[in-house]
């Protein structure tokens, strides 16, 4: 039986943990050449060993426009063209207004606006004509979470990217579109509320909120990025697909 993305090239940032290992994986799986990237050298190591198939692991930090290229160049040395990219490094802290220092600013809009903007143009010169580009941006895009404003503030930014992008990328049929994962149980969501007692409470609130009465999985997440980059897709286009259990549309 023939794979969805055989013979493809999928680019998948922050592909070491989470989400985009979840879809690094599934991409691998329907044959895929997938290439990641990650800042940490032992985890990158690591996810490229436990993805195997066509995996390529290059270290680097999105929000740094040289590993950028030096991400890109490590591709045009195996292939002529990339046909997804799955724009999805990123992360937050959480600070409430009034704590909010400049370097907590510059370090969350770097790493998630900056970084998924450059991903996305540097990657133009090799993405294929009628490719497809997914970018991570999150249900704080249209909603409000105490001490999250900063980070949720960067996420209705990559959303709107995708607004203006595909009048950008019209005439070259590409299409833009963004998943807004809901609370997801990955090792980001750990850093975010730590381990014991208060992080396992704050965890069984969050999917008491939620209509689907549990916090979702990364390969839930990566399912929908597969749509996305698929021909099933092939209308969809600046879409906002939220992937949350339905916690936003109530
Ligand atoms: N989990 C959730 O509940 C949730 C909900 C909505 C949206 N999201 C979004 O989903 C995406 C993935 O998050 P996750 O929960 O899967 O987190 P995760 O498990 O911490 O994974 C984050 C990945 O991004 C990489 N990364 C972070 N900053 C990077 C940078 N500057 N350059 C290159 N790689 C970078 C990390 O590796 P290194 O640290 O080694 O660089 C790791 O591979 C993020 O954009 C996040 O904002 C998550």
């Amino acid at each position: 039986m023939s794979r969805k993305f055989e013979n493809k090239v999928v680019i998948v940032t922050g592909g070491t943990s989470g989400i985009g290992l979840a879809a690094a994986k599934a991409f691998s799986a329907e044959g895929a050449s997938v290439f990641i990237t990650g800042r940490r050298k032992e985890v990158l190591d690591a996810a490229v060993a436990d993805i195997g198939g066509r995996i390529t692991g290059v270290q680097a930090d999105m929000s740094k426009l040289a590993d950028i290229d030096r991400l890109y160049d490590a591709v045009q040395q195996k292939h002529s063209q990339i046909d997804v990219v799955f724009a999805n490094a990123g992360g937050g802290e959480m600070v409430p207004l009034g704590a909010i220092t400049e370097e907590h600013y510059t370090r969350t809009f770097d790493t998630n606006v900056k970084g998924t903007l450059f991903t996305v143009q540097k990657a133009l010169p090799l993405l294929r004509d009628g490719g497809s580009i997914i970018l991570t941006s999150s249900t704080t895009s249209i909603s409000g979470t105490p001490a999250f404003s900063v980070y949720s503030a960067t996420k209705a930014a990559v959303r709107n990217f995708a607004r203006n992008w595909i009048l950008d990328l019209k005439d070259r049929h590409i299409r833009v579109n963004a998943i807004s994962p809901g609370v997801t149980d990955t090792a980001g969501l750990d850093d975010l509320f730590g381990n014991g007692a208060t992080a396992e409470n704050t965890r069984n609130y969050l999917a008491g909120l939620i209509p689907a009465g549990r916090i979702g999985k990364p390969e839930e997440i990566a399912k929908a990025v597969l749509f996305l980059a698929s021909d099933d897709a092939s209308f969809v286009n600046g879409v906002e697909l939220f992937v949350d259990g339905g916690q936003v549309q109530i």
